[in-house]
């Protein structure tokens, strides 16, 4: 049970009759929060006119926040009310999945406010504290809070103590009443960093009123593969070293550093993609089924997978990862230029913008069944998918004069979970082509999301804010999940920091290709090859 008063009731109400249509069912389901005001600083940064704005117009437009729900942006730049409604009606135009109506607009505006905040002056507060009275005495909020930190890392830690010195930390005395806070990561860059950031925090919240979003989370596809995984009973007696050859987890971009050159520089695609996004992939491919879907259940979980990941060894490093920066190439029949030639980025840099990496987990499930994980910027498309290689049928009864297999050998069936783009599942398995003589080749089963259910699904920061506001933790990275997460990269990391890339060997690939070629040379000396996208 949360400190704060516990986790808001949920009102979960069926689809009205009318609506019922087979292709629908259990698309819709209502979950309503208690009224709150969702409190945003850095609210003159791209994210919150980009993504966090237009998710809770979306939720409001889809009927799914109470009326008196109030947005307040928060920040050091002088703004009026009126500017601020004008940039995020701007925002909602230009990025929201649904189409902007006036009727909705102007109740969804009239709970916007701009409250001006000094961080480091006495008083600084005050501003932000009266708008949020006048909140809970117009609209209804009733003291409930969702601070969302969309701010620079350097300032998380200090804005958290901010909110307890000033008493913005505590709920209201009713039942259900809840005070959230939103971290955004990077949380930390190291396993070190992190554990101090976590207690910065610690030190104003408690750890289940901390929702630390990791926007792959929020993904529908990523929901699903815990539904694919423990609400289907044929796959689990296969799902493990037994069956499983290896597991490929891929998240390729074809966009570069898209004007965050300063950022990646200090970031790169370790701390970028790997730590969080391919790391909670992992957790979910690999975890044991949770005995109730309860958040503390699933994430116990997740940590035990997280803790049974073989740190890579500092004279491993090398032959267990790959790191790539990409040089000027060509995408989609454009030029794009090389990393060096971003904005922020220095001339010489030796920042990866690639990197490909095997790991082992030490546990009965998966002893012997390595994870291949690779990410990279300006590779020729963007698609993110988890493909699960299974073991080889033992014999083949084919291999005769009078049958044939299309590429020489009978392919290994291959589960592919397609996370984005063209959402769905395929399994790829042998069959006859028709014909007089046995000759096999590969074909594929698949399931689209597209074609199975009707309707686009929400944006990920649509779930995740309005989980927050129910007090539904389940889709958030608690901080032992962070750690684990960070334990495995911080390892990669110092033995990188002792071993740098050769600067006569960087850049090492061309924007518009699968990365440099000793990533394909390390999967290949384990006889195995990424899979063709
Ligand atoms: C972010 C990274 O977390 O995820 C970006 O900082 C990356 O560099 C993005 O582009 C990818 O998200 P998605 O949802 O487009 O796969």
């Amino acid at each position: 049970m949360a400190p704060d008063g516990a986790s808001a009731p949920v009102q979960t109400q069926a689809p009205p009759e009318q609506e019922v249509n087979p292709l629908r069912e259990g698309v819709r389901q209502q979950r309503t929060p208690l009224p709150c005001a969702v409190v945003i600083f850095g609210a003159s940064g791209d994210l919150t006119q980009r993504k966090l704005v237009p998710a809770l117009y979306a939720l409001a437009s889809d009927g799914l926040l109470p009326s008196s729900t109030s947005v307040v942006g928060a920040g050091r730049t002088e703004m009026s009310d009126d500017a601020f409604r004008a940039a995020m009606r701007e925002g909602v135009e230009k990025y929201g999945r649904v189409e902007l109506r006036d009727d909705v607009w102007s109740g969804f505006a009239q709970g916007l406010r701009y409250a001006v905040v000094d961080f480091q002056a006495e008083g600084g507060f005050e501003a932000l504290k009266q708008v949020l009275a006048e909140c809970d005495r117009d609209r209804g909020t009733g003291g409930n809070r969702l601070f969302y930190l969309s701010i620079p890392p350097s300032g998380i830690g200090r804005v958290a103590t901010r909110l307890g010195e000033e008493g913005l930390n505590r709920a209201a005395d009713s039942p259900g009443a809840y005070v959230h806070l939103v971290v955004e990561k990077p949380f930390g860059r190291d396993l070190a960093t992190a554990r101090t950031l976590t207690e910065e925090l610690h030190r104003s919240f408690n750890e289940d009123q901390i929702y630390r979003i990791d926007h792959y989370l929020g993904k529908e596809t990523v929901q699903n593969l815990m539904v694919f995984r423990f609400a289907n009973g044929i796959f689990e007696p296969i799902w493990n070293r037994q069956y499983i050859d290896h597991v490929q987890i891929t998240v390729a971009e074809s966009l570069g550093v898209e004007g965050r050159g300063n950022y990646y520089e200090e970031s790169g695609a370790l701390r970028d993609i790997v730590q969080n996004h391919i790391m909670q992939l992992v957790a979910l491919v690999g975890m044991e089924a949770p005995a109730d879907f309860a958040a503390e259940t699933v994430r116990d979980e997740k940590v035990k997978l997280l803790r049974a990941i073989r740190p890579i060894a500092p004279e491993d490093a090398l032959a267990r990862t790959v790191r790539g920066e990409y040089g000027p190439g060509w995408i989609d029949g454009e030029r794009v230029p090389g990393y060096r030639e971003e904005e922020g980025v220095p001339e010489q840099s030796l920042r990866e913008t690639f990197v490909a990496l095997k790991l082992d987990v030490d546990n009965w499930r998966w002893a012997t069944t390595p994870f291949y994980l690779r990410t990279g910027k300006r590779l020729p498309r963007r698609a993110t998918e988890i493909a699960v290689q299974f073991r080889r049928v033992p014999h083949s009864p084919f291999d005769s004069p009078r049958s044939s297999v299309v590429g020489g050998t009978i392919e290994p069936n291959w589960l592919i979970l397609r996370i984005q783009p063209d959402e769905g599942i395929t399994l790829r398995f042998a069959a006859k082509v028709p014909g007089q003589t046995m000759r096999i080749r590969s074909v594929s089963m698949d399931f689209l999301y597209g074609s199975s259910f009707l309707g686009a699904s929400p944006d990920a920061y649509e779930r995740l804010l309005l989980d927050c506001m129910l007090g539904d933790a389940t889709l958030f990275a608690r901080e032992d999940e962070v750690e684990e997460a960070w334990r495995v990269c911080t390892a990669i990391l110092d033995a990188w920091r002792t071993h740098p890339p050769d600067p006569a060997q960087f850049p090492n690939y061309e924007a518009g290709t699968w990365g440099p070629r000793e990533a394909h040379d390390f999967i290949a000396g384990d006889g195995r090859a990424w899979r063709r996208l």
